[in-house]
C-alpha cells in the first residue's frame, strides 16, 4: 500500500483545491457514525465541487457581451456540448450534482460486474446518449479503487466513438492503485479527484475510505 504523502501524483489528476470546507465534507462523509442523511447531503455538497472542477476542465471560446452598463464584458463560453455517465450503481449517486450545474443534461449510464468465472470486469448494460461521440464525457464513479470497472466503462465509452482527450473521470476519492492503472492505459483522460488516500486493503476496498458509499447512499448497508 502506497502512503498517501510519498505518492507522486501523475499530471492527468487534478485534485479539488484541499480547503478546509472539503476537509470538513470528507470528515463527515468518511465517519463510520454518520447517518445516511448526512451522508447523502455531505457527498452531494462534494459532487458539487467535482462537478464544478469538471467543467473547468472543458474548451472554452471568447465570447462577449453588452451589460446594462452599456459596457462590454468579455467573457467567454463553453466551446462543446456535454454528457454525463454514470457506472452504476454508485455513480448514479453523482448525476443529480451533475443537473443542478447542467440543466438537462443527458446522461447514460453502464453497469459493469465482476464476471463470477473469469473474476474481470464485465459489461452488463450501457445506454448512452446516440450522439455521444461528438460530445464531452464527465464520467461518474465516486470511488476510484482498482479502476477494474473505470477502465471498462472508458473502454465502452471508445467504442462508442468518443475520443479519449473527450472524456474526464469524476470521482470523491481515488487509490493510487487505480490511479496508476488508469492513468497507464488511457493517459489523456483526466481525472478530477477529491482525495488520494494511501491504498487499498484486501478486500479492494479504499482505505482509509469512507466504506461502501453506494450502500451507505442508497442506504442498503444494514
Ligand atoms: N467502492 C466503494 O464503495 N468503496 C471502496 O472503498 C471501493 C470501491
Amino acid at each position: 500500500m502506497s502512503s498517501s504523502n510519498a505518492y507522486e501524483l501523475p499530471p492527468q489528476v487534478k485534485l479539488l483545491q484541499p480547503t478546509s470546507q472539503l476537509k470538513g465534507l470528507m470528515t463527515i462523509i468518511r465517519s463510520k457514525t454518520t447517518s445516511r442523511g448526512d451522508f447523502i447531503f455531505y457527498a452531494d455538497r462534494i459532487i458539487r465541487l467535482l462537478v464544478e472542477e469538471g467543467l473547468n476542465h472543458l474548451p472554452v471560446i471568447d465570447k462577449a457581451v453588452d451589460t446594462p452598463t452599456g459596457v462590454q464584458y468579455n467573457g467567454l463560453a463553453f466551446e462543446g456540448r456535454i454528457c454525463g455517465v454514470s457506472i452504476m450503481r454508485a455513480g448514479e449517486a453523482m448525476e443529480q450534482g451533475l443537473r443542478d450545474c447542467c440543466r438537462s443534461v443527458r446522461i447514460g449510464k453502464i453497469l459493469i460486474q465482476r464476471d463470477e468465472e473469469t473474476h474481470l470486469p464485465k459489461l452488463f448494460y450501457a445506454k448512452l446518449p446516440n450522439d455521444i461521440a461528438s460530445r464531452y464525457c464527465l464520467l461518474l464513479d465516486p470511488m476510484l479503487a482498482t479502476g477494474g470497472s473505470a477502465m471498462k466503462a472508458v473502454e465502452v465509452l471508445l467504442d462508442n466513438g468518443v475520443p479519449e482527450d473527450h472524456i474526464i473521470f469524476l470521482n470523491l476519492i481515488a487509490a493510487p492503485e487505480g490511479i496508476n492503472a488508469f492513468v497507464q492505459r488511457f493517459p489523456k483522460i483526466k481525472i478530477v479527484a477529491g482525495e488520494v488516500d494511501a491504498g487499498l486493503d484486501e478486500n479492494k476496498y479504499i482505505v482509509p475510505g469512507c466504506g461502501d458509499f453506494g450502500c451507505r447512499y442508497f442506504g442498503t448497508d444494514d
